[in-house]
């Protein structure tokens, strides 16, 4: 069993990263959350029909009213895509195989911008209609419940991203030589029509055409690659289930490195050659950190990996795309860590709504502490105790990581930061080997699926036999500097 002693100093001093600064314009949130139609999202997430037998505009996240739909899963995505970095013009096929959870007599997907050149369900010309970031379909006949079907949509348009409550952009960014694509916690919808919510997971396959001389990364295993007439032409596939923000079609050029792992996992990085100096030390860590982070966390969930080293200083963070991260610019080693873990915790284990976000950003945040720790760094406690330090009136305290309160909070130091805290305290609580247990049995019983706040704390009361409910309540869902216990 993995433990938690100190293994002797391989590297220097971890760089530290500065979680995601949130500055955060409540009232925008707020504005924005108000905006979404008031039967939109309100809990009509899973089977229960509205009025009509119309799929629900939402998911029913109090965070993103309109994001995902009702009335449907997608089983699958098949992504044809092409990109001219020059106009910035993408012209998109998505085929979309799902099933119906109740009996649709239309539904939505969601897909902001672009022109909607034309829509299918099961091979029938459906109509169809643009309202805000929602793509209503009316199929020529009703669908009953439990009916799969397969949903054509062509499009195209000059993609961009969308700007979230706390103000960073995500979704199709373009760049100087292409697009860094990432889509949390909204983007996937600027680039191609889905079911935007976590809730929902599907498997992928992408087909992507850029100029000779590009690259375009998504997720996955790379099947094929061709040029002809000017043009290459990458086929990937992403055969674990995946929820959409974490979708990736990075266009660049890039200096790709591809190999397996001792472990079998196909790796492929792709790198701006801008930052392939900076990046090529930290990323020759990949297999030690994957490795090192199966021990703790049990085996790594994905066949594929490998990072993406964007150069694109206006996004400001890097994203745990499935598979293989995506970095704005080369990444400190601690990113690494942080990213991988994330493909744990947020991208095989999901969430089923962004207020439990601390179980991605606390966990994958953790995964740094523990990493160095291990590694001759600083320990985990004293890591707590450095933003224990803090005063009462720091940012840090401002709200608790269990209970953000709007879309604008969910990447705020307190999600990352104090999130960690929590999993701290428990540790201390529960004892080392007991908190490794906990960590890996959530990663396994909930893997390629889902989980929610309740179900850790429950697991974690389960898997120690102790009662936690007011260190969960002090530490994860009560504002302020909590006392020291
Ligand atoms: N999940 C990412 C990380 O922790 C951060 C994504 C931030 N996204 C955003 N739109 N601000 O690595
Ligand atoms: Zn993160």
């Amino acid at each position: 069993m993995t433990s938690l002693q100190k293994r002797p100093a391989r590297r220097g001093a971890v760089l530290r990263r500065e979680a995601v600064a949130a500055t955060i314009p409540v009232a925008v949130a707020a504005l924005l959350a108000a905006a979404g139609p008031a039967s939109a999202g309100t809990g009509a997430a899973g089977p229960t029909a509205p009025a009509g037998s119309a799929g629900s505009a939402g998911a029913g996240d109090p965070y993103f009213p309109l994001a995902g739909n009702g009335g449907y899963h997608v089983s699958h995505y098949g992504l044809t895509l092409a990109y001219d970095p020059k106009t910035g013009h993408l012209d998109g096929t998505a085929v979309l195989t799902a099933r119906a959870t109740q009996r649709l007599t239309r539904f939505d997907l969601d897909l902001r911008g672009l022109k909607v050149t034309g829509v299918t369900v099961d091979h029938r010309k459906a109509a169809h209609r643009r309202d805000g970031q929602e793509l209503v379909v009316t199929p020529r006949t009703a669908l009953r419940k439990g009916h799969e079907f397969r949903v054509t949509v062509t499009y195209n348009g000059t993609p961009g991203p969308v700007t979230d409550p706390d103000g960073s952009l995500d979704g199709w960014i373009p760049t100087d030589d292409g697009a860094f694509v990432a889509g949390e916690p909204q983007g996937a919808m600027t680039w191609f029509p889905a079911n935007n919510h976590p809730q929902d997971k599907s498997s992928y396959d992408f087909t992507i055409t850029v100029p000779a001389g590009h690259t375009a990364v998504a997720n996955g295993v790379l099947r094929g690659q061709r040029t002809a007439h000017g043009r290459t032409t990458y086929r990937w596939r992403q055969s674990e289930p995946m929820a959409a923000y974490l979708a990736t079609a990075t266009v660049g050029k890039f200096k790709v490195e591809q190999y397996t792992t001792r472990d079998g996992v196909k790796v492929y990085n792709a790198v701006d050659p801008r930052e392939a100096a900076k990046a090529a030390p930290v990323l020759k860590e990949l297999p030690s950190v994957l490795e090192w982070e199966s021990r703790l966390f049990g085996p790594y969930p994905y066949r594929a990996a490998g990072a993406v080293v964007d150069h694109a200083p206006q996004v400001g963070y890097a994203l745990e795309t499935q598979t293989r991260p995506l970095y704005d610019s080369a990444p400190a080693l601690s990113t690494l860590v942080h990213e991988s873990a994330h493909q744990w915790f947020g991208d095989s284990v999901s969430l089923t709504r962004w207020k439990d976000i601390w179980l991605n950003e606390g966990f994958a945040t953790y995964a740094e502490w523990l990493y160095d720790e291990q590694h001759g760094g600083p320990s985990a406690q004293n890591a707590f105790d450095t933003l224990y330090a803090r005063p009462a009136d720091d940012r840090l305290w401002a709200y608790p990581a269990g209970d953000p309160g709007s879309g604008a909070a969910i990447f705020g130091t307190p999600v990352y930061a104090r999130g960690a805290m929590v999993l701290h305290e428990l540790r201390k609580a529960v004892g080392d080997r007991t908190f490794l247990r906990i960590l890996r049995t959530w990663a396994s019983e909930h893997r390629y699926g889902h989980g929610t706040t309740a179900q850790f704390t429950a697991l974690a009361e389960r898997q120690s036999g102790k009662d936690l409910k007011s260190l969960f309540h002090t530490w994860l869902l009560t504002k302020g500097k909590p006392d020291k216990a």
